[in-house]
C-alpha cells in the first residue's frame, strides 16, 4: 500500500511587497536581494490568519481529492508560526473545516515541516490506522522577523499549502529519508517566551528569527543532495529517472548548487521563490500546488520533494504521481 497525493491547494496573502518596497523602509536594494537569493517579492499577511490561509488551501485540496472535510481521519500541520500557542494550527483548521472525525496536531520541523508531516501521514496510512489525511504546511513568518534586521527579514514570506493523501495500490510515496542535527540548532533559531513566573528575574525581549546565513548555506548544499540521492536509491531509481525536484525554496543559489551536485538540469527544478520568498514549511506544498495547477505533473511522473531547515532538520521523499 502506498500513500498518494490526491489533491493540492495553496493560499497567499493579498499584500505583495517587492524588493523596491522594502528599500523604501530599510537600507537594502533590489539588486542585493535578487543577486544573493533570487527573491523579487513576497506576500505578507496583513489581516489574514494562518488558520484562514490554511483552510483556503485545504478546501482546494479536498475538492481535487473529491472528499469532504468530514471524511478526514487526520490533520497534520507543519508550522512554526501558528496563530496561537494553544490551540494548535491543526485543531484550528479542524474547527474551520468542520472535520469532526479527524485527530489533529502540529509538527514543528521548520522548513522541513511539510515533509515531516507528509512522512508521518505516510506511516499512518501504511500502518492501516487512517485513510484520508490532510497535510498542511504554512507560515506567517513576518511576525517572527526583526524588521530592523535586513539580513533576515528580506528573505521570508507568508502563505500556506495543503495536500490530501489517501491509500493507493499503485501510485504514491516510494521511499523517504529524514534527519535531524540538534547540535547545530544555533545556526537558525528563534527563542521562545522567557519564563516570567514571580521567582525569575527577567527582562522580556520579543523573540525573533536569527540566522548564520553562511552556515545554513553550507548545511543545505551538503545535506540536501545526499538526502535526495539516498531516497532515490532507496526507491530503486537513479537521479536521471526523476522528472521533477520540488525542493524547499530558500535561495536560488542553494537550488542551483543542488541541481549541479545531482547532475540534474535546472529545468527539472521549478521555483516560485522569486515572487513568494522563503515560506518555510509552506514552501514545498505551495510549489507542489503551483506545478499541479499548471499541468506540469503527469500520471506516472517520478517526483522528489525535499525540505531542510532549522533544528537542523531535513527530509526527502520520492513519489510516483
Ligand atoms: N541589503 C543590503 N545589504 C545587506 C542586506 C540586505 N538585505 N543584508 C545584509 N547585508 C549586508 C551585510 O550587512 C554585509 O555588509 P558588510 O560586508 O558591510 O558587513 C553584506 O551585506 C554581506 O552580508 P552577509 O550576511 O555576509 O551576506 P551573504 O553574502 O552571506 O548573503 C544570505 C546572505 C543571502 C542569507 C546568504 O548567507 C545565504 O544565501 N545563506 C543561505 C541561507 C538562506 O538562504 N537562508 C534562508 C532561510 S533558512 C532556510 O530556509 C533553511
Amino acid at each position: 500500500m502506498k500513500t498518494r497525493i490526491c489533491g493540492t491547494g495553496s493560499a497567499l496573502p493579498k499584500r505583495v511587497v517587492s524588493n523596491e518596497d522594502l528599500s523604501k523602509i530599510m537600507d537594502t536594494s533590489d539588486e542585493w536581494i535578487k543577486s544573493r537569493t533570487g527573491i523579487a517579492a513576497r506576500h505578507l499577511a496583513t489581516d489574514e490568519t494562518l488558520a484562514g490561509l490554511s483552510a483556503a488551501a485545504a478546501l482546494q485540496a479536498l475538492e481535487e481529492a473529491g472528499i469532504c472535510a468530514k471524511d478526514l481521519d487526520m490533520i497534520l500541520a507543519g508550522t512554526i508560526s501558528a496563530d496561537n500557542i494553544l490551540p494548535s494550527l491543526a485543531c484550528e483548521l479542524q474547527r474551520e473545516l468542520g472535520a469532526v472525525h479527524a485527530v489533529a496536531f502540529d509538527i514543528n520541523a521548520a522548513c522541513a515541516g511539510f515533509l515531516f508531516a507528509l512522512q508521518t501521514a505516510d506511516a499512518y496510512i501504511r500502518s492501516g490506522q487512517y485513510r484520508n489525511i490532510l497535510v498542511v504546511g504554512g507560515e506567517i513568518l513576518s511576525k517572527l522577523m526583526d524588521w530592523n534586521d535586513r539580513s533576515t527579514c528580506v528573505l521570508f514570506g507568508d502563505g500556506a499549502g495543503a495536500a490530501v493523501v489517501c491509500p493507493d495500490e499503485n501510485c504514491g510515496i516510494l521511499s523517504s529519508v529524514q534527519g535531524s542535527d540538534g547540535a547545530k540548532g544555533g545556526v537558525l533559531s528563534c527563542c521562545g517566551r522567557k519564563n516570567n513566573n514571580p521567582y525569575v528575574k527577567n527582562s522580556i525581549k520579543l523573540p525573533f528569527v536569527s540566522m548564520d546565513g553562511q552556515e545554513v548555506y553550507k548545511f543545505a548544499v551538503r545535506t540536501v543532495p545526499k538526502a535526495i540521492t539516498d531516497t532515490v536509491e532507496k526507491a530503486g531509481l537513479a537521479i536521471s529517472d526523476i522528472d521533477l525536484f520540488l525542493i524547499h525554496q530558500a535561495n536560488i543559489r542553494i537550488i542551483e548548487s543542488v541541481s549541479k551536485r545531482l547532475k540534474a538540469p535546472m529545468e527539472k527544478f521549478p521555483t516560485n521563490l522569486a515572487f513568494c520568498g522563503n515560506i518555510s514549511a509552506g514552501s514545498v506544498p505551495i510549489l507542489l500546488d503551483d506545478v499541479n495547477r499548471r499541468g506540469l505533473l503527469h500520471k506516472g511522473d517520478k517526483i522528489v520533494l525535499a525540505g531542510f531547515g532549522a533544528g537542523l532538520t531535513w527530509g526527502a521523499s520520492v513519489l510516483v504521481w
